[in-house]
């Protein structure tokens, strides 16, 4: 069988399988296995595949078929400069959460060495990122899960950037004073769970998705936030505008929404200038 017949067949699989983006997905998982770019499996599509060839590249599709996540396959996945290693450890970074990063970085411009903590760091993905575009920054990554920790670990050490890694809850035990707390909380409901895709509700983290303390971290936040510090959070898309609320009645100074790429309301920001 040729490289474009083994395509075509793990596309068409794929797409019986109800995966959104059947092609996309093939090339990525055939490409990856292959050891070649998705250009040469063009440039190379009449190439006839080895049964071992055929034989790795059938595990992945079939993991792809039961709906793991790409990114969980592929064991690695983009957020903004940074190429992160993914597995089911921890959530797999959203483009979202790059407007998490733009704002916080937007925030703390200027300072030379902000002291920073990302509260439920998953891989890493908004602390690293934080590290790697402002190089002076001071930056601690909490998580409740262990395992999470220890990809992020991983990340940073594959990396070569430097992060303060804590398990905790929230901000229990730390006591600043921070100039920006940056987070993307836990913000699925627990009745939007069962209609999410399978490759979320099934594969990602029950803990780095179902949950409702984001008030409670926007609360506590001023008691580690240093005077004119910042508070960033993500958001779900129908809470953002209650959570800016909840942090105007709770203090804090130029409270704003910023919407993701979709349009939807999604990072809520403010100032602690007390
Ligand atoms: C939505 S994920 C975000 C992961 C990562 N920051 C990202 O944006 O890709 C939320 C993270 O918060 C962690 N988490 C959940 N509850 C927590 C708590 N009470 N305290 C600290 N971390 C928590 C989860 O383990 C998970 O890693």
């Amino acid at each position: 069988m040729t490289l474009a017949e083994v395509l075509g067949g793990a596309t068409d699989y794929l797409e019986r399988k109800g995966v959104e983006t059947p092609r996309l997905d093939a090339e990525l998982i055939l490409a990856r296995s292959l050891g070649l770019s998705r250009i040469e499996l063009y440039t190379q599509h009449d190439r006839p595949l080895s049964e071992a060839e055929r034989a790795a590249a059938r595990v992945l599709v079939e993991r792809r078929g039961k709906r793991e996540p790409l990114a969980y396959i592929l064991g690695d996945w983009g957020f903004r400069r940074l190429v992160l290693a993914t597995d089911a450890r921890a959530l797999i970074p959203r483009p979202e959460t790059e407007i998490v990063v733009e704002r916080a970085l937007a925030l703390i411009e200027g300072l030379d060495a902000p002291r920073v903590v990302d509260v439920g760091t998953g891989t890493g993905a908004i602390a690293l990122a934080v590290a790697s575009e402002h190089p002076g920054a001071w930056v601690t990554a909490v998580d409740l899960s262990p395992d999470a920790l220890a990809l992020a670990a991983e990340n940073a050490a594959r990396l070569e950037l430097e992060l303060e890694l804590r398990e905790g809850d929230l901000l229990a035990g730390l006591e600043g004073p921070f100039e920006l707390v940056v987070s993307n909380p836990p913000y699925v409901t627990g009745d939007e769970i069962d209609g999410l895709q399978p490759e979320v509700r099934d594969w990602e983290p029950r803990l780095a998705l179902v949950g409702d303390r984001t008030p409670e971290l926007a609360a506590d936040a001023r008691r580690v936030l240093a005077p004119g510090g910042a508070l960033v959070l993500e958001a779900h898309a129908g809470h953002a505008q209650a959570l800016a609320a909840t942090l105007e009645e709770l203090g804090y100074a130029d409270v704003c929404v910023t919407p993701d790429l979709a349009g939807r309301d999604r990072v809520v920001e403010g100032r602690w200038t007390r």
